[in-house]
């Protein structure tokens, strides 16, 4: 399967900075066969669809209101995140969840509401510190995974990728090992395969994120079961992305 290495560039950056990152960014990538998506800050999608060009990168939002239009002040729906150009966007990071109070039953609606717009969906979910040292990683991920795909059709799961955060990786430089990581990933097919079926779950991506960097990227790659990462603070260095980017060609097929 195609390997994501998607970018959360969070509240970062301004425009102009943005479009110097992509300068540097574009040639280092340019022979990458992984799949490079960044979620910018809305204000920037526009200008960075037209500066990455036909040259394959996707530019993604990080947040969709759920709605279609209407009076919701600040807010940007899907409608309008694709129709400046973004074919993606990330649906419940654990920092909506936590700071903007997102339930798995908004982050379904949201979802909803980007599949009938045609943007994938990069829906993340993930335990808490509590979770784990409760031995609630399984029950956790499960409940999210069930009630956030809630009602999606099995064709629609094309147009998803999952991408399995540990709230307590994130941001923290402590990660869960590589078997910790292969048990989520396998975790969430069963799960899938249990509510669709075997070969619908073996073809949808499964990434991870949390505490990725251009160091550790080469023992992550190495888990067989997972289609690429995401990666916050280390992605926002040009240079540091496009090593971790590069990192799953060298892998030896
Ligand atoms: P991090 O963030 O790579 O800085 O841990 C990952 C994320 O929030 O998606």
């Amino acid at each position: 399967m195609k390997k994501y290495v998607i970018a959360n560039f969070k509240m970062n950056k301004t425009d102009g900075d943005i479009t110097k990152y992509l300068s540097t960014l574009m040639p280092i990538v340019s022979g990458s066969e992984a799949q490079v998506i960044l979620a910018l800050p809305s204000v920037s999608i526009k200008s960075a669809v037209t500066k990455v060009g036909k040259n394959g990168i996707i530019i993604a939002g990080q947040n969709i209101n759920e709605n279609d239009f209407g009076s919701y002040t600040g807010e940007i729906n899907a409608e309008m995140l694709k129709g400046v150009g973004a074919k993606a966007v990330l649906i419940g990071h654990s920092e909506r969840r936590t700071h903007f109070a997102e339930s798995d039953e908004l982050v379904n609606k949201k979802l909803f509401s980007a599949m009938k717009t045609g943007l994938i969906s990069i829906l993340c979910i993930g335990e808490t510190i509590f979770d784990k040292t409760n031995g609630l990683t399984e029950k956790t991920i499960l409940r999210q995974l069930t009630k956030s795909l809630k009602s999606i059709y099995a064709n629609e799961l094309k147009n998803i990728i999952i991408a399995y955060e540990p709230v307590w990786a994130i941001g923290t430089g402590v990660m869960p090992s590589n078997a910790e990581i292969s048990k989520a990933v396998k975790v969430i097919r069963k799960a899938l395969a249990d509510v669709y079926d075997k070969t619908i779950a073996s073809n949808v991506a499964i990434v991870y994120g949390g505490s990725i960097n251009d160091f550790n990227i080469k023992d992550i790659v190495k888990i067989s079961d997972l289609d690429g990462v995401l990666v916050g603070g280390a992605s926002l260095v040009p240079e540091k992305f496009g090593i971790i980017v590069n990192s799953f060609d060298k892998v030896k097929k």
